[in-house]
């Protein structure tokens, strides 16, 4: 019997992309094509992901010739979080006849925030055959957890919920965004004078309404900051957080809907102290009332893992931008990742 491999390429060789070729190598998919940007260029794939060995696939910046010249079936996109940044990019890809998984936060549901380019990639997606899709960590933890647990509902008043992730896990760019040392009244100059992008969690509450049937309304964010209660080392930040300073930013959401429950959000980014994890909490009430609580989750592996176990389904999925929740339940996936992938599609053959 002739086996087949799904082929991939990695777009973006940073934390994440780095763990999802370990992923994809390790499920059985053919990698042959990186795309990175300033470090790593030359070097190879393997050796870069940490696998201990060659694959053959040296890292390029010049994203129109991978694309043009590795025939792959879909190309993982883990290099920003933007739907600006991620447009043009995505726009190559489509181009080039190939699906894209990415989880740029604002592609996983951008028909409410970011509609235009949403439309745009999903009529060009469609034109070429091909399905684009945002996932992640958000996938399970924000939109299939608690749109699965609202079943149990008969009727729901609110959905709140709360989840955390550990800022040194990033890198500085990420501490400094998040406003990490940073006094009080420097952190309430500096994030009352800039404009802030949409928040990872209010994009995704946006998405589990239209889930639930709902009509979004209105919605509000803000940012609150956290503040050490002792002296903190960060990683990130590469030195002491004082107590009383920034030590995290907790990003608040509220989502209104024509039809009356109101969903909110609070998602705390901070240097995780002794003892802390990265957990979620959901809590619906109406009738009956309903809650879920993770105490500790992967995060940043299950961000991989989860985009690892969406390839199947945007390979299967009807042409076009599909957003996760039109996609089937997530779900693992054993080894070979290939087996999931409906007959005729366009899977490479090898003898
Ligand atoms: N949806 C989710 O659940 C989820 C979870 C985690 C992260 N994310 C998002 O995923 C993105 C990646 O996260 P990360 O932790 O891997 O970040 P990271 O470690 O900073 O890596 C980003 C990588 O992208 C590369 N890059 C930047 N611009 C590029 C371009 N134009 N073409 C190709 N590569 C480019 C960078 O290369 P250089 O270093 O050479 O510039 C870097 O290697 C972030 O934007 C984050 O917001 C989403």
């Amino acid at each position: 019997m002739r086996a087949q491999h799904i082929r991939a390429i990695v777009y973006g060789v940073g934390e994440m992309g780095r763990i999802t070729t370990r992923l994809l190598v390790d499920k059985g998919v053919r990698i042959v094509g990186a795309i990175g940007n300033r470090n790593n260029i030359g070097r190879d794939l393997g050796e870069v992901a940490g696998l201990g060995r060659s694959l053959g696939v040296p890292i390029d910046n010049d994203a129109e010739r991978v694309l043009s010249s590795s025939a792959a079936d879909v190309v993982l996109m883990s290099f920003c979080s933007d739907m600006e940044t991620m447009f043009p990019a995505a726009c190559r890809c489509i181009e080039n006849g190939m699906n894209v998984v990415s989880i740029t936060d604002e592609s996983f549901y951008p028909w409410g925030l970011f509609s235009r380019r949403a439309s745009e990639l999903d009529r060009l997606a469609r034109r070429h055959g091909v399905t684009v899709t945002g996932t992640g960590i958000q996938d399970l933890i924000w939109l299939n957890l608690v749109s699965t647990l609202s079943a149990v509902c008969h009727k729901i008043d609110s959905v709140s919920g709360e989840a955390s992730a550990n800022i040194d896990e990033f890198g500085p760019a990420a501490a400094t965004s998040a406003g990490l040392g940073l006094t009080p009244a420097a952190f309430e100059t500096r994030f009352a004078e800039t404009r802030q992008p949409p928040t990872p969690f209010g994009v995704a509450l946006q998405g589990l309404v239209a889930d639930l049937g709902l009509t979004l309304s209105g919605s509000r964010q803000r940012v609150v900051p956290i503040l050490a209660a002792r002296d903190t080392p960060s990683v990130a930040l590469q030195r002491v957080i004082r107590e009383g300073e920034v030590i995290g930013t907790s990003h608040v959401d509220e989502v209104e809907t024509v039809e009356g429950p109101l969903f909110s959000g609070a998602f705390h980014v901070k240097v995780y102290e002794p003892g802390e994890t990265d957990h979620c909490r959901w809590q619906i009430e109406g009738f009956p009332n309903a809650t879920v609580v993770i105490p500790a989750m992967p995060g940043k592996i299950g961000t991989c893992t989860i985009a690892v176990n969406r390839v199947p389904d945007v390979i299967n999925a009807a042409p076009g931008f599909v957003p996760a929740q039109e996609l089937p339940r997530i779900k693992y996936r054993p080894y070979p990742l290939h087996a999931y992938v409906r007959a005729g599609i366009s899977c490479e053959a090898t003898g």
